[in-house]
């Protein structure tokens, strides 16, 4: 029998046909007389994990509230696998900068919010959750109280229960800012792991030059406010690349420094404006 897989062209040969999971058309997005998102043209392929950096303020977050749903834009259009965008974007599982963990329920029972309000049984809730506390490895901590967790299992949690209905797209808003580099490195492995093989779609927002070039396909800088897109940057690194030995791999820096010297115009043009954005 012919292995069709090995006949099949690499994917990355194939020309880029698909209707992008997330597109951005000359979007504009306003609060009162600010302006924070001007004429964003942006598209997001299928399976992509794209790393969004920006200087602080300049409308990352605005961003995926727009792709979830939450806010509409002022002007231009917001797609979700080509539709446009006008509810609550349920195909997305969203990780606000705040983690929003429920204080009152167990790690079990806020990973099971989002089942609960879909009206899964209670037997089918009971498996799903135990699947996710392995996945994050949380088992031991099920019964536990947020307040009793570490900022590290903080994270894990809150990212369990957006995998908990399985979202086709993951929204990230610098998930693993606030955590030490052991950690970060840990939790970066699994994400990139859960990812890989669930083939999800990831816009992560991050402002460290490092964590975008080790996780992402691709990255997109924005200016600051009002945010229009800057670069895009296709990153040439192995899909099954190691996160624990990444550092020391000379592509990595070269990508790396790619990437900082990019932002450099950027950080002289705030400086020349005295930190106003
Ligand atoms: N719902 C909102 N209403 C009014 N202003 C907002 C709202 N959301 C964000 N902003 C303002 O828009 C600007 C960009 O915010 P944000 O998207 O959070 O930036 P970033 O995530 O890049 O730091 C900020 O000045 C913020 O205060
Ligand atoms: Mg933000």
């Amino acid at each position: 029998m012919q292995n069709i897989a090995k006949l099949a062209p690499a994917a990355e040969t194939l020309p880029d046909t698909s209707v992008p999971i997330v597109e951005f058309r000359n979007a504009s997005k306003s609060f009162g007389a600010m302006q924070v998102l001007q004429d964003v043209d942006l598209k997001i392929r299928p399976g992509e994990f794209v790393c969004l950096l920006g200087p602080s303020g300049c409308g990352k977050s605005t961003l995926l509230n727009l792709t979830a749903g939450l806010l509409q834009p002022s002007k231009g259009s917001a797609h979700y696998r080509g539709e446009k965008i006008t509810g609550i974007n349920v195909k997305t599982g969203y990780m606000t900068q705040n983690d929003h963990l429920l204080p009152w329920r167990t790690v079990r029972r806020n990973i099971a919010v989002p089942l609960e309000l879909a009206g899964w049984s209670k037997a089918d809730t009971r498996r799903r959750t135990d699947e996710l506390l392995k996945k994050v490895g949380l088992e031991a901590f099920a019964d536990s109280y947020p307040s009793q967790l570490s900022g590290g299992m903080r994270k894990r949690c809150a990212l369990a229960r957006i995998l908990a209905y399985d979202p086709e797209t993951l929204l990230l808003d610098e998930p693993f800012g606030a955590l030490d580099a052991q950690l970060r490195l840990l939790l970066q492995i699994e994400l990139r792991n859960i990812v890989r093989e669930s083939g999800k779609s990831v816009l992560f927002v991050t402002h460290d030059v490092d964590e975008a070039v080790a996780l992402a396909d691709r990255c997109v800088v924005f200016s600051a406010r009002p945010a229009s897109v800057r670069h895009v940057i296709n990153f040439d690194l192995p899909e099954d690349r190691d996160l624990k030995t990444l550092r020391y791999n000379p592509k990595y820096q070269e990508e790396c420094a790619r990437l900082w010297k990019l932002l450099t115009p950027e950080l002289d043009r705030q400086a020349a404006l005295g930190g106003k954005s």
